[in-house]
């Protein structure tokens, strides 16, 4: 039987202590790369995936997003009245159909875990994708959609994961592994930024997971981990005796917007890949000096 994924959850809440002051009073997923802000990536590879509903887990200070996914009608009228179709098609682009987006919040920070607990009720019982926007991917099929692709083989739990230095464990979700056939690991384990001496392997947990609502009973415990935050990658591991666990090797480049060499590393990547400014950019690097 084939199960679609329909639902995403973009947990928004975060602060973003990291891009101070560029995120005093602007969320930080509402930063540009190029010229579209982070969460709009994460919403248009969820939407080429297949996902017809919308879930953000917001917190104080993100209205900025609500109303980026919203019509903008006075933007609208002066556009069309000056007959400027490209940018009217931008505003479309980022206008997400009524219905089809929901806005909960997190009261408080108290972990990933804790946001996609705070969607349990919007996701149902269901698998959902969830997508954290500072994970950026450039991929030619979208990173979610190679992953809706492999799922029937997996079902459960599935994430996508690539191999990191092992000075960066402490970074990030990282796996212990049962097997692997070179796309696919089977996971039997798995710990939450761990120090390099205790980490099971250099595998790690990327920003984007299907999950199996039976997380929500785990998340529903409400157990404190890591840095005394309820974690998700806890909850996924308690449900390791019941639930497959995959990871999956994406095609593609991943970028860690959450820091700010990852955030610069995107910009120009993504810069270079636009037909309408690559070749100024890459004229404009050269006047650069390295030394
Ligand atoms: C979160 C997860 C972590 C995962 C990472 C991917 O950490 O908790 O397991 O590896 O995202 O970006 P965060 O970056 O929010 O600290």
């Amino acid at each position: 039987m084939t199960v679609r994924i329909r639902k995403a959850v973009f947990p928004v809440g975060g602060l973003g202590t990291r891009f101070l002051p560029a995120t005093k009073a602007m969320p930080k997923e509402m930063l540009p790369v190029v010229d579209k802000p982070l969460i709009q990536y994460a919403v248009e590879e969820a939407a080429a995936a297949g996902i017809e509903h919308f879930i953000f887990v917001t917190g104080h200070g993100k209205t900025a997003i609500e109303d980026h996914f919203d019509s903008n009608v006075n933007l609208e009228t002066l556009l069309k009245k000056n007959g400027n179709t490209e940018l009217l098609n931008f505003l479309k682009d980022c206008t997400l159909d009524s219905g089809k987006i929901s806005y909960t919040r997190q009261s408080e920070p108290k972990g990933l875990g804790h946001a996609v607990w705070c969607a349990r009720d919007l996701v149902g019982d269901e698998p959902f994708a969830v997508l954290l926007p500072d994970d950026l991917f450039h991929c030619k099929t979208p990173c979610l959609k190679q992953m809706v692709q492999e799922y029937p083989k997996t079902a459960g739990n599935l994430v996508a994961i690539e191999e990191v230095p092992q000075n960066q464990t402490s970074r990030y979700g990282i796996l212990s592994v049962a097997s692997d056939d070179g796309k696919l690991v089977r996971v039997n384990g798995m710990v939450e930024k761990p120090s390099p001496d205790q980490a099971p392997s250099c595998y790690a947990i990327l920003g984007r997971y299907i999950l199996s609502p039976e997380i929500f009973t785990e998340l529903s415990k409400q157990k404190a981990g890591a840095k005394g935050e309820i974690q998700l990658t806890d909850a996924m591991a308690d449900t390791l005796d019941r639930v497959p666990f995959h990871g999956m090797r994406f095609e593609g480049k991943r970028f860690d917007c959450g820091n700010k060499i990852g955030f610069l590393m995107a910009n120009v990547e993504f810069a270079l890949d636009r037909p309408d400014l690559a070749d100024d950019f890459k004229e404009a690097l050269k006047t650069l000096s390295f030394e």
